[in-house]
């Protein structure tokens, strides 16, 4: 019998948790030719390498190298890139997960030469267009052949938007299998010596949006908040480059200079991060993936967002959004220094066991 050949594409930080389990779950069987392809959306080594390391992932078999550039930029040279790995390989299958301008380009270029997709987090609206990554959902949904979902509402998402309901499985979520491997493994970090956090009370920030970030005025009201959040507690910032570019560009450095209970580092790696985030007080960020995470900790996690595509993790979650008003935030965030604090509930299927589920459907579909 011939080998199922899959090609999984990474690009972007999150994707790389999400694919983790994957490969190792594909590399069980040996009617499975498992290849890692990685575009070089991210490169610097605090954004790629240190994940790799910290979470098993193989070497990539191709590095794409595309780096940064304007949306179109990007997507476009990641296109031409993909392309001429797929005429070589000619694989069975490509795996896009997420969200990121890697998952988009690289479903186009795969249906249009006739190569099944697999969507890996499929379904997650937050009903913003305005946010690139809902451009890349909805198209790369639409493109895909196996939609695999994290929840209920996600299914309903597709299948309001016309995708068959044989193409859609709702599998659970990768991120938390990644999160349920290494939760033992984070135990052993140093970050919280290294940062002198060992017996402080902190919270986490993380924060890249360009909804966020990019707009002055919405940046600086954010930082007032933070200013009189750091009376209260320690925050850890771990900046995203993309952040730092925008923070000289604005010239607001000093600002962040002046607040004495804030912590300014580097991207952290994954199993530092994890660390950190499961003994803190809360977390503040705009990410996707975080919300999930910090539900399945149970530590609250105010999300400086006006929408999620991530609303189970509201209803069912520890999480709250903030938006980026000064009042809210400063609001939600003094009611959890006081002790009122939500309660999670971990959502269905979110036990660790999504990539077996993936895969099984995957080889009864493709062998
Ligand atoms: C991307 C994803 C976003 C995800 C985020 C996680 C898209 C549209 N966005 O956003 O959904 O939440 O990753 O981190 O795909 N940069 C570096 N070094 C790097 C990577 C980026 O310096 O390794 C800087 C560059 O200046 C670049 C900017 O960050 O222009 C933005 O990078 P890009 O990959 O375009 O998007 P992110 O904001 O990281």
């Amino acid at each position: 019998m011939d080998k199922i050949k899959s090609i999984s594409v990474i690009g972007a930080r999150p994707n790389f948790v999400k694919v983790a389990p994957i490969i190792k779950e594909m590399n069980k069987y040996n009617d499975i030719k498992h290849l890692l392809i990685h575009t070089g959306q991210h490169y610097n080594y605090e954004m790629s390498k240190i994940f790799f390391n910290d979470l098993d992932i193989p070497n990539p078999d191709f590095f794409l190298g595309v780096g940064s550039g304007s949306h179109a930029e990007q997507t476009a040279t990641i296109m031409i890139e993909f392309e001429k790995v797929l005429v070589e390989e000619k694989p069975d299958l490509i795996i896009v997960v997420g969200d990121v301008n890697s998952t988009l380009a690289c479903s186009i270029v795969a249906s249009k030469m006739l190569i099944p997709v697999a969507h890996v987090e499929a379904g997650l609206r937050s009903f913003d267009r305005t946010m690139p990554e809902e451009i890349n959902r909805i198209v790369t949904d639409s493109l895909s052949d196996f939609l695999f979902t994290t929840c209920h509402d996600a299914n309903k998402n597709l299948e309001r938007e016309g995708i068959p309901k044989e193409k859609i499985h709702f599998v659970g979520n990768v991120m938390i299998d990644t999160l349920k491997n290494f939760l033992n493994k984070s135990e052993n970090s140093k970050i919280r010596k290294k940062l002198k956090l060992l017996n402080e009370n902190y919270i986490i920030l993380t924060l890249h949006r360009p909804s966020n970030v990019d707009n002055k005025s919405v940046f600086v009201s954010i930082i007032k908040a933070l200013k009189d959040i750091q009376k209260k507690i320690k925050i850890v910032f771990p900046a995203h480059p993309r952040t730092i570019k925008m923070i000289n560009f604005f010239k607001l450095n000093n600002e962040f200079k002046k607040m004495k209970n804030f912590i300014f580092i580097e991207p952290l790696s994954y199993l530092d991060f994890l660390h950190l985030v499961k003994r803190s007080k809360f977390v503040m960020t705009d990410s996707g993936g975080i919300q999930e995470e910090t539900t399945v900790l149970n530590i609250p996690c105010l999300t400086l967002r006006r929408n999620t595509e991530r609303p189970i993790t509201i209803t069912e979650g520890s999480n709250i959004l903030v938006g980026n008003n000064y009042k809210k935030i400063i609001e939600e965030s003094f009611k959890i220094l006081n002790g009122q604090v939500k309660k999670a509930k971990i959502p269905e299927l979110w036990d660790g066991k999504a990539a077996e589920r993936i895969v099984t459907i995957l080889r009864n579909n493709l062998t």
